[in-house]
C-alpha cells in the first residue's frame, strides 16, 4: 500500500476514504500546523500529502518528497503551492472548487451586511456602556436597495455573491479579465473595465483568486477611485489589499467601511491598525466555515488523495501531473 500524510485533523468521514486507499500518518491536532520541520521529515516516504493553506508546498518540501505524487489541498484557492515547483517533478495538485462556493458567499454577504449597517461597531457601541439616546442621525449606514453591487473575479463565488443579491434590488456589475456572457445571462450583471467598476460600485466585493496580476491590485490609486459611500468586502486573499494603503485610505473617508475575511499576514494579532478603527469589520479566515461544507471539503480532498494513491482519475485536478 501506498503511503500518506495529512497535516492536520480531519473528520472521520475523511480518514475513512484515506485508510481505505493507503497507508497514512497524521499531524492530530484540531488547531496547530504542522511544524515545518515535521513536515519535512514525514513526507521523506510519503507518496501523497493532504494539506491546508496554511502548509507552504514549496520546492524545499519537495526536495524533501523524492516519492511524493499528489497534494491534495483541502481548498479551492492554492496560492500556498508551488505550482511550477510541482510540475517541474510532475506531482499531481488538486483543490475543493464548488462544495465551498455557497458558504463562503454567504460570508461575503454577511461581511457586506455587517459594514453596510454598522453591526460590529454597534455592539462594540453596547458592550462600552455607551448607548444613550435613540436619534435621527445616530449610527445610520448605507441603502443596499438600488446601490450597486460590483464583483471582481465573478467566478464560482463571485456569481454566488452576484445571485445573493436579487432580493436586494441591486445593479450589478463585475470585473474578470475578459466579459463573461454566461455569467451575465445568469446574474443580469454588466461587464466593467476594472477602473470604471471602482468608480461606479456602492459595494465591491472581492474574490478573484491571488496571482501575481492580483497581488496589490488594490493600492491607494485604487481606493482613491472609489466613491465616499463605498463599501468594500475581501474574502479572497489578503495580499491582493495593500493594508497600509487601505487603513490611510479609511482614514482619509474612502471607503466608507470594509469587511475583511482575509490579511496578509494571518493569523493578525489584536493590534493590528486596521482593528483600531471602528469601520473595519474583521473575521479570521471563516468563509467556508460551515461544518457542512468543511466536511465537503475534507472528503473532496481525501478522494483526490485516495484516487490519485490507486491509480484512478483525479476529481478535482488544478495540475494532472506526470
Ligand atoms: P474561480 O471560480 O476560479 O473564480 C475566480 C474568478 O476570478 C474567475 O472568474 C476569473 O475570471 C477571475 N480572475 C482571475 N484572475 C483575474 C484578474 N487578474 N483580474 C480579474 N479577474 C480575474 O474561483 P472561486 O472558486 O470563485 O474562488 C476564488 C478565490 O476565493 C479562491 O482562489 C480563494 O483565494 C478565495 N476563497 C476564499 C475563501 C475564504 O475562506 N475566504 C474560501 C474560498 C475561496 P477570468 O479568468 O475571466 O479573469
Ligand atoms: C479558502 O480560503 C479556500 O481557498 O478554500
Amino acid at each position: 500500500m501506498k503511503k500518506a500524510f495529512i497535516t492536520r485533523r480531519l473528520p472521520d468521514e475523511a480518514l475513512a476514504i484515506v485508510a481505505a486507499a493507503c497507508n497514512y500518518e497524521i499531524w492530530d491536532s484540531a488547531e496547530e500546523p504542522v511544524p515545518r520541520a515535521l513536515l519535512l521529515e514525514k513526507l521523506r516516504d510519503a507518496d501523497g500529502v493532504l494539506c491546508l493553506i496554511s502548509d507552504r508546498v514549496d520546492a524545499e518540501v519537495l526536495d524533501h518528497a523524492p516519492r511524493l505524487r499528489i497534494v491534495a489541498n483541502m481548498a479551492v484557492g492554492y496560492d500556498n503551492i508551488d505550482l511550477a515547483a510541482l510540475r517541474a517533478r510532475g506531482v499531481a495538485l488538486t483543490n475543493t472548487p464548488d462544495v465551498l462556493t455557497d458558504a463562503t458567499a454567504d460570508l461575503a454577504w454577511a461581511l457586506l451586511l455587517a459594514a453596510a449597517r454598522r453591526v460590529v461597531e454597534g455592539q462594540k457601541l453596547i458592550e462600552a456602556d455607551s448607548w444613550r439616546y435613540w436619534a435621527p442621525l445616530f449610527m445610520v449606514g448605507q441603502d443596499l436597495q438600488r446601490a450597486t453591487l460590483a464583483v471582481v473575479g465573478a467566478g464560482r463565488i463571485g456569481a454566488a455573491v452576484l445571485r445573493r443579491a436579487q432580493g436586494f434590488n441591486m445593479r450589478l456589475i463585475y470585473h474578470n479579465r475578459r466579459p463573461n456572457a454566461e455569467l451575465e445571462a445568469q446574474t443580469g450583471a454588466s461587464y466593467r473595465t476594472f477602473a470604471a467598476l471602482l468608480q461606479e460600485a456602492d459595494f465591491i466585493v472581492v474574490t478573484v483568486p491571488l496571482s501575481a496580476e492580483t497581488r496589490g491590485m488594490f493600492g491607494a490609486s485604487e481606493f482613491a477611485l472609489m466613491k465616499p459611500n463605498a463599501v468594500f468586502v475581501n474574502v479572497a486573499r489578503g495580499p491582493i489589499v495593500d493594508e497600509a494603503a487601505l487603513y490611510e485610505a479609511l482614514k482619509a473617508g474612502r471607503p466608507w467601511a470594509v469587511g475583511l475575511d482575509v490579511f496578509a499576514n494571518e493569523p493578525i494579532r489584536a493590534d493590528h491598525p486596521l482593528l483600531t478603527l471602528p469601520n473595519v469589520v474583521a473575521v479570521p479566515h471563516i468563509g467556508s466555515a460551515t461544518l457542512n461544507t468543511r466536511i465537503a471539503m475534507a472528503t473532496l480532498a481525501a478522494r483526490n488523495l485516495a484516487a490519485a494513491l490507486t491509480d484512478q482519475p483525479l476529481i478535482t485536478p488544478v495540475v494532472p501531473g506526470a
